[in-house]
């Protein structure tokens, strides 16, 4: 484990020297710089760029009894040169060092729709990982909600690839402003427990139009860096796929960063992994350490290859040193503005589901006659923001829904953990409303770090000497009761039984009984929804989840979260999912596409949220340029209140010689608009985002036909639309 620098982001920022001030100027100087810098390097100081700096077992016994992530995992650092090495953090829900800002899960965030809050977020946590040591922050995971019971579901954004890529390049926009943005794990690692065992296939459509595009926008929009994934793609180990690597990322994609190994298990072979075009082994002295020297001694592995990785990691932390700033203030991490951000969010992202009338008025905001407030359930009072995997982030405080009604309701709050049933009706009924906080923990979902089902992967390492005294501690460290507990893929979509009992005795004692329900994805809620008048989906809300919760009840904030994913009425409607399976095949549709390919409508579909207010569209206009389309409508606030809209933009093709989705999205934006007010929204919808993969031609092909484009509320609406004739286009 490396040692806590002396001062915050002290390691991260002696970086280069004065070198950084010759390499600011052009990408020229920087190359220049860069050059000067290899020269001056001995081929084992290339090779140990390649690297972690641990040796292995130690570096297990430091990471498992240390606690996950406290200190940056440093990787190649070469003093002699003021090379700092990567210096690597996590993550999706903000940074794991010290006690940082924790978000919303980005799940949540993908439920705002809002790329420019997202890049703020991204600010923000690239700051406090900079002040805290790192130089490179591993919080862009786009991997699509294949299915919602994908175990890291709450790490990425959502199941669309629009809007995934959007949120994902917005993320790493705001990250580079102070660090290299980790893009992360390419590729199609959807599914958890199976992932250091199973072998996805796609097709190369399927693998391009679907699975991939955001991961080059996120490259577009200037990452640093690639995380490599554990899974394994038509038949090769991502970390020693060159197909993925080489051929995709680097040559076809232009990627100029440098690829890191997901930790540990991310790969399995040396020789394969260098020359796939994998640049970093982390986070310790692995196969690479042990098996690059003889591999380039022997011309299995080129010395151009080690160069070009050598290369990549100089460039990309030299022009990151170069460019990115130091925040200012030292006192920032989880200081009152990140806090406000994270509550501002988490506004943002909770997403009213359904708000019947109870006496003539709906459920939701809570009229003012309501004075007494039960809040009822296992998670009403539990600090509850996301797994105990890798993006685990230890805020300094959290405010659970119950301190956050406690705080922000402004009549009596009583409180039950809702364990007897009958209890908690009768509490429910001698209030004027009721709060049910239900869902998942960490122990339902999360990231899963039990490998006891590969043990082949331990076998990777060179055995431990029973008699070393690192063995007894790591036996230690493996059997400690922080490690138990950890979710993985999801095992039902529907609530736990005892959870949906209890809404049904509380909904059954107290007419006016909101849900409120804590995960990381979709849930199937047929078993109960239409007994309980309210349904908000707050998923895990990051440390100021309670208050936004609480804003959001009485009404001083509208809700505006929109679905990010389909929330399905039954498991049985989606493709199928098998937990332990070695193999799977993905096809073109998933999500709300699967939906409306099969017929099998949702429950609630892809972009549903309900606001206190009502939006019309009418005044479609589609416009053909150049290289994009401008689709507008106009977007009335015909209700009560100031609120957000989010404003989608679908495309369908109903002429197409191929396969497509019966509708896809293709743009979408979030505007404010007040009570009685009209805007008028024009979104800028790339050409491209039309194209599908056209095998024959092994490209992107906007084919010639014409295009219809809705603008509606979400995935399902008929909205508003026009048509786009591109017959004419070549
Ligand atoms: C996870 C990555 C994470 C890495 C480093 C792995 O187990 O899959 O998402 O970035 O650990 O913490």
């Amino acid at each position: 484990m490396a040692a806590e620098p002396e001062r915050p982001g002290a390691d991260a920022d002696a970086a280069f020297g004065g070198l950084t001030a010759l390499a600011a100027e052009s990408a020229d100087d920087l190359d220049r710089v860069v050059d000067s810098l290899l020269d001056q390097l001995s081929s084992d100081e290339r090779l140990a760029m390649m690297s972690g700096d641990l040796d292995f077992w130690p570096g297990m016994v430091a990471m498992l009894s240390g606690g996950y992530g406290h200190t940056p995992y440093v990787g190649g650092a070469i003093e002699r040169i003021g090379y700092p090495g990567v210096r690597f953090c996590d993550g999706p829900r903000g940074v794991t060092l010290g006690a940082s800002t924790c978000f919303p899960v980005a799940m949540a965030r993908g439920a705002t729709w809002d790329p420019w809050l997202e890049e703020r977020v991204g600010m923000v946590i690239g700051g406090e990982a900079r002040v805290q040591g790192a130089n490179l922050v591993g919080s862009v995971c786009v991997n699509l909600l294949y299915h919602p019971a994908g175990g890291r579901a709450q790490e990425t954004y959502g199941e669309d690839p629009c809007h995934v890529g959007e949120l994902g390049a917005a993320a790493v926009r705001g990250l580079q402003r102070h660090v290299v943005a980790c893009v992360k794990h390419f590729a199609l690692n959807n599914m958890e427990n199976a992932r250091f065992q199973v072998d996805v296939h796609a097709e190369p459509r399927v693998l391009h139009e679907v699975y991939l595009r955001h991961f080059k926008q996120c490259v577009d929009a200037g990452a640093g860096c690639v995380m490599s994934a554990y899974n394994s793609v038509n038949g090769h180990w991502c970390g020693q796929n060159r197909t993925l690597l080489t051929d995709i990322l680097k040559h076809d994609w232009g990627f100029e960063g440098f690829v890191v190994t997901d930790w540990i298990f991310g790969i399995r072979d040396a020789d394969e992994a260098a020359n796939a075009g994998l640049d970093i082994e982390m986070p310790f002295r692995m196969h690479y350490a042990r098996d690059l020297p003889a591999l380039v001694e022997t011309g299995r592995v080129a010395q151009a290859q080690v160069d070009d990785a050598a290369r990549r990691l100089l460039r990309t932390l030299l022009h990151a040193a170069a460019t990115t700033v130091l925040p200012s203030d030292g006192d920032l991490v989880a200081g009152w503005a990140h806090r406000a951000l994270a509550r501002e969010v988490a506004q943002r992202s909770m997403v009213l589901l359904r708000n019947e009338p109870v006496d003539g008025a709906p459920t939701l905001p809570l009229p003012a006659g309501v004075r007494r407030l039960a809040v009822i359930g296992p998670l009403a009072d539990r600090a509850n923001t996301g797994d105990l995997g890798s993006s685990a982030v230890r805020p300094p405080e959290v405010t659970t829904p119950l301190a956050g009604l406690r705080a922000g309701f402004g009549g009596e709050v009583v409180h039950d953990v809702g364990e007897d049933r009958a209890a908690a009706a009768r509490v429910a009924a001698a209030a004027d409303a009721a709060v049910v906080v239900v869902g998942y923990t960490s122990a339902d979902e999360g990231e899963y770090t039990d490998v006891s089902a590969n043990p082949e992967l331990w076998s990777l390492f060179p055995p431990l000497d029973p008699d070393d005294p690192t063995a007894a501690k790591l036996s230690a460290a493996l059997q400690s009761p922080a490690r138990a507990g950890r979710g993985g893929d999801r095992a039902r979509l529907v609530l736990h039984d005892d959870d949906e009992a209890l809404l049904l005795a509380v909904a059954a004692a107290q007419p006016r009984t909101i849900a409120v329900l804590v995960t990381g994805s979709a849930v199937v809620t047929e078993r109960w929804r239409e007994h309980v008048p309210a349904v908000v989906v707050a998923w895990y809300s990051g440390m100021e989840g309670g208050h936004a919760l609480a804003d959001l009840l009485v009404g001083r904030v509208n809700p505006s979260g929109r679905l990010p994913c389909a929330f399905p009425v039954d498991e049985a409607d989606l493709p199928p999912f098998d937990r332990d399976a070695h193999h799977v095949e993905y096809g073109l549709f998933h999500g709300q596409q699967h939906h409306d390919h099969t017929g099998r409508r949702p429950a609630f579909p892809l972009g549903w949220g309900l606001s206190y207010s009502e939006f019309r569209y009418s005044a479609p206009s589609v416009v053909v340029r150049d290289d994009h389309l401008e689709v507008g409508a106009t977007v009335e606030n015909v209700g009560p209140n100031d609120g957000i809209d989010v404003v989608q933009c679908y495309a369908s093709a109903p002429d197409s010689a191929v396969e497509r989705p019966p509708r896809w999205l293709v743009g979408f934006r979030p505007t404010t608009i007040a009570a009685g007010a009209s805007e008028r929204v024009t979104l800028r919808v790339p050409t491209d985002r039309l194209a599908h993969w056209d095998g024959d031609r092994g490209g992107f092909v906007v084919e010639p036909t014409r295009y219809d484009l809705v603008v509606a509320p979400h995935a399902e609406a008929p909205g508003v639309g026009g048509s786009a004739d591109l017959t004419a286009r070549r």
